[in-house]
Formats: structure tokens, sequence, C-alpha cells
């Protein structure tokens, strides 16, 4: 949600600020802005309505110049989009930029509004600019003590940056519910919602906890508690390369993504899983000896994550022998929980920053659970910190809002903690080689199901008029139609449902007509033939079918209303990553012929990071 960049240096800081939002783009899209202030404390201010590119032309018509500045891409949460809601928002000398959502916004606005202060916009961020400066008013003192003085005020959650112009050489964060990272250079620093947007400036990262509060000047971190205590923080080196926010030969970074799925699970793959067994020894010397008392495992994500936990719910049951429970983060935080004994709560989240999922995570601390385990792909997140053990899923970025990669590298890391799990709990031998050996041809599998692009593509030409679509499957397969209808949904923009098959018959049979797409995940399992009576059912009723098989189904392409994708072989075990490709590749292709933003799918941002 929303991205923030912020700046100290000793030349000029405009392009910096507006290749780190277009960097940052991905988090939000609907409105942008920057601030900055030259040595003089002369200061612009500069805000559109929609993408950066709209704020990079707006700054081309003015001759920006500035040693230090904040900048801004929204996604709306109090406010409707527009350009007096875009951030930075100020209070005369006082400018922030914030992302979060301030709880008690409307009695501090009232508060202020008794004071004097006029409000421009309708966002909880003005609140903060007003709230500092009448702090500073009342109070004096340095913009670090105003804010520590402010800070109590506010509930809610917030990372934010604020700057006061009359004294250009100092900025300061705040870390409280949403994340923050320092980016440390020489005679320049800057701060950041991710470290994407620093990643071409500097390799030397300070990742803010909760609680910081952080004064930084072209040479100088100060990072203190709430209390105003200086605190120390780890300063990181990363050796990631800017280079793998290109797009390289690809259209779209959903497409490059859908591609990298081979390597992405080869990399989850290396040192974890040999031939013979999973070794997790990452997780510590008695790891073993921990997870053998695991006696029920409760799985916490949103969106797509939820989806690859309901996937792991039917394999942790039927192969490890665990009872498995997997609820939708925001439900399960704000419901009363009966902990069952021995429980392991796993926290599944692509950016380890989803607020629901990291609220589940905190709530389950104060729970009687056995301990947390986040399975993450970004190792400095907040839910990977949090956790008591962590699994991470080497995806690398993963820029597309639509989540494709880190899904199947997250089943890859959940089917690997099955075989571990069951292996301590009488999981035949010859399973788990079986389900290893499974594992290890999946890249090679899935490369194959890659080759069925150009058939995808083709098919996808029929959801053009297409309003609605249905997609069904059983068993293990039932959580990748909800995947698959969760990605078209998502992108293209068509309202698409999932139903595990066996429930057509209790009415979703009722909107079959020549005009409803159903798309069956069909795959050689001992549910087709039962699946093969719900294909029936639409059938009969003149629906559209999209069959995706590796088997002989016993229909003919184009009889009757049918198309049948056939896909090559897959085992049985890894069959709900293998049928997920397909579908990721028909919705990217469906969102193509439809001229959809893929990457930037309107209303959404690749990470929650507020209710
Ligand atoms: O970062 P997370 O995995 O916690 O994100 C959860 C969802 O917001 C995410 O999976 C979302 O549903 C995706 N955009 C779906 O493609």
């Amino acid at each position: 949600m929303c991205g923030i960049i912020a700046a100290v240096a000793k030349c000029n800081i405009t392009k910096i600020l507006l290749q780190g939002l277009l960097r940052l783009e991905y988090r939000g899209y609907d409105s942008a802005g920057l601030a900055i202030v030259d040595k003089h404390g002369n200061v612009k201010r500069l805000r559109c309505l929609g993408k950066v590119k709209n704020l990079i032309k707006k700054t081309e018509k003015e001759n920006l110049m500035g040693v230090i500045g904040l900048a801004h891409t929204r996604w709306a949460t109090h406010g409707i989009p527009s350009e007096i809601n875009a951030h930075p928002h100020i209070s005369e000398y006082i400018f922030v930029v914030h992302n979060g959502i301030i709880e008690n916004h409307e009695q501090l606005r009232k508060k202020l509004i008794s004071y004097g202060y006029y409000f421009t916009s309708e966002t909880d961020t003005e609140v903060i600019a007003h709230l500092l400066h009448l702090k500073q008013k009342q109070q004096g003192g340095s913009l670090l003590e105003v804010v520590l003085k402010t800070i109590p005020q506010i509930r809610g959650s917030f990372g934010m940056v604020i700057m006061d112009s009359r004294n250009p050489s100092i900025l300061v964060a705040v870390r409280v519910g949403n994340p923050l990272v320092i980016g440390c250079g020489t005679g320049e620093n800057f701060v950041a919602s991710d470290q994407l947007a620093l990643l071409p400036l500097v390799n030397s990262f300070i990742h803010l906890e909760e609680g910081d509060i952080a004064e930084i000047s072209q040479n100088k971190i100060s990072i203190f508690n709430i209390r105003g205590k200086i605190v120390n923080r780890d300063l990181i080196k990363s050796n990631i390369s800017h280079d793998i926010t290109s797009k390289g030969i690809y259209n779209h970074y959903m497409q490059k993504e859908i591609y990298e799925q081979p390597i992405a699970i080869k990399n989850t793959l290396i040192g974890r899983c040999t031939n013979k067994e999973i070794d997790f020894s990452e997780l510590g010397v008695n790891i073993g000896i921990f997870l053998k008392k695991v006696k029920h495992i409760q799985i916490v994500a949103c969106g797509t994550s939820y989806n690859s936990g309901m996937v792991s719910r039917y394999w942790f049951e039927s192969l490890a022998k665990i009872p498995c429970d997997v609820e939708i983060a925001s439900e399960f935080r704000y419901r009363t929980l009966q902990v069952r004994k021995n429980s392991l709560l796993i926290a599944l989240s692509q950016s380890g920053e989803t607020a629901d999922t990291l609220a589940a995570l905190r709530l389950s601390k104060r729970l009687n659970y056995i301990g947390s385990l986040a399975i993450c792909n970004v190792l400095c997140s907040s839910i990977v910190r949090e956790s008591d053990l962590y699994l991470i899923t080497k995806s690398g970025v993963e820029i597309g809002v639509a989540s494709t990669k880190t899904f199947s590298t997250q089943l890859t890391v959940l089917l690997m903690l099955v075989i571990k799990l069951g292996s301590l709990n009488g999981m035949q031998l010859e399973l788990q080689h079986n389900i290893i050996k499974a594992i290890k041809m999946l890249p090679h599998r899935i490369e194959q199901v890659l080759t069925k692009d150009k058939l995808i593509k083709a098919i996808a030409k029929d959801f053009f008029d297409k309003n609605h679509a249905l997609f069904i499957g059983r068993g293990d397969h039932y959580p990748i139609a909800m995947e698959g209808a969760l990605k078209l949904k998502e992108i293209s923009y068509i309202h698409a449902e999932a139903y595990a098959a066996g429930e057509l018959k209790h009415g979703p049979l009722a909107l079959i007509d020549n005009k409803m797409p159903v798309i069956v995940i069909a795959p050689n399992n001992k549910l087709l033939k039962k699946l093969k009576y719900n294909i029936e059912e639409v059938r009969t009723r003149g629906g559209l079918l999209y069959i995706f098989t590796n088997q002989d189904i016993g229909f003919k392409n184009n009889e009757y209303n049918m198309k049948i994708i056939q896909l090559p072989y897959v085992e049985s075990v890894t069959a709900p990553i293998f049928y997920t490709i397909p579908l990721q590749l028909l919705s990217y292709y469906v969102a193509l012929i439809k001229c959809r933003n893929i990457d930037q799918p309107r209303n959404l941002a690749k990470s929650v990071t507020v209710e």
C-alpha cells in the first residue's frame, strides 16, 4: 500500500525521488506527489492524480532543484484518489508522507478545527501534519522532539516521513505498524517503504523496527524508541542487484514471473531437498524435537497465500496425517478462538507485511500456540521477524500485483514441510521418497506445461466478451479453482467464482447457459470419475466448458460446447502446483486482450499493509 521515498543529499534529488517512485509504483498508483526543498529553504510541492508518469510530466515543466525531499505514490484509504488527497500533506512548513491508517483521525480533526486549522484534503494524513504543526507552535523544539511528543496522540498504523522546510537538512521517519527502511550512503541518506526503491542508490540498509523514530541527515542517522531513548539497529549489506526489477524479454512482470517458476522452485529446493529427505536444519538443531510435538496446524493468510494454505490442508491431512485448519487472517484475528493442543501457527505471506496476517500472528502469541512459523518471500519483513521460525520462499522479488511464482514456491515449501512432519509422524519411507522425487521433477514439469502458452493464448480470445466465469475442481484442486478465479477477476476484471465441483447442483447450476464459461481442472486422480459427472451436469445445460486435463477424459476437443486443453504428464501429488500455471497464463492472456493494466490492476496494491 502506498510507496514512500525520501532523500537528504548534497546533489539535486528530484530524479532520485521520481525513479524511486517508479520502482514503488506497484504498491499504489492512484495518485503521486513530491515536495523538495533547496538549500535556502525554498520549497516546491507537486501532486497529481494517476500514475507517477503524470508527476514526471509535471516536474518536467518546472526546474526542480532540491537537496532534501519526500515523495509518495498513493493507494487510497481515506479520501478518493484525487490531486488534493495526494501526498505530501502540509501544515505551513511541516510536510508529511504517510503509509497506513490513523484510526482517531476524526477526533483529531475536530480538535484541530477548533484550534483554527483548515483542512484541504479528506485524508487522515493531513491530521498528522497539522498536529505536528500545533505541537511545534505550542511547545517549540526540534522536529524530532515535536514528533516524539506528538506520536502518543496518534492511534493506528503508520510508516511516515516528515520534513520541516525551515530546516532543510533533517528528515524524521517513524515506523508504527508500517515498514520503513533507511538506505545509507556517503554524504547522503534515504528512506523508503521498500528496499526495492533504494537498490540502485545504496547497498547498506537499516530496517526500522516497531516504534522506531529515526532522525536522518546527510551524514548522520540516529534512531530512538518511542520514549526518545537511543536504540541500535543493525546495518545490513545487501547483494541484491537492482536488475532484478527489469522485465527482460517479457512484456509484463506477471508474464516474466510466470516463466520464472521453474527456477524459483529450484532455488526454493536448494539445500532443503536431498534425494531421500527434507533438510530443515536452517530451523535450528532441535527442530526435529519441536516438530514432533506438533499435533495440529493452523494456517492464517490472505488472498493467494490463503489459497496455497488451502491446498496444503489436503496434503497435511492425507499425507502427514496431521489435522490442519486454514483461515483468512482478517477473520481469524477477530474471532473467539479455541486453540487446539500443540497447534503450530503458520503465517503464509509473500510480502510478510500483510496487515491482517501480521495481526493474526501477533494475536497467536497471546494464545496457546506451540509456536509460529512464517513462510514468506521477504527475509527482512515484519512477519518473518516476529515469527518464532521462518522458511523463506526463494522466488526473488515479485513485482506484478498478481501473485504467481510465490504461490508455487509457497506450495513447494509447504509440501516439504508435509514430508518433514510426515516423516516424524510415521509416514512410509517409500511415500516420502516418491513425494521428494515428484517435487524434484516439478521445475521440469512446469517447463513442459509452459509450452502450452500459445494454445492458452488462443483460448483466451473466447473470454473477450465474457463478464462471468466459473472455475471448478475437486479435492486438492478445488483451491486451484479458487486461485484460477482470483487471478482472472484480479487482472481481467471478469467476475469469476470457484466451486468445489460437487457443489454445482446445490445452486450454481442455475447460472449455466451458453454464455457461461466453466473452467474445469481435471487432473488424472481418484476424483476424476466424480468430476466427469459434474462436467456432464454443465454440458447437458449448454455451458461452455474449458477442461484442463492430462488424461483422456472421454470427450473430444470441440465436441459439444467443450474445449479440451491437453496438458503433459505430472505426478499426482504436485499436480495442484502444475495446474496453476495454465490458469495463470489464461488470466494473463485474457487481461492482455482486454487491454487491462496487468501488473497494476485497478484498486489493488501489491502489499496490503492496512486493515
Ligand atoms: O503478501 P501476501 O501474500 O500476504 O498477500 C496476500 C494477498 O494480498 C495477495 O496474495 C493477493 O491476493 C494477490 N494480489 C493475489 O494475486
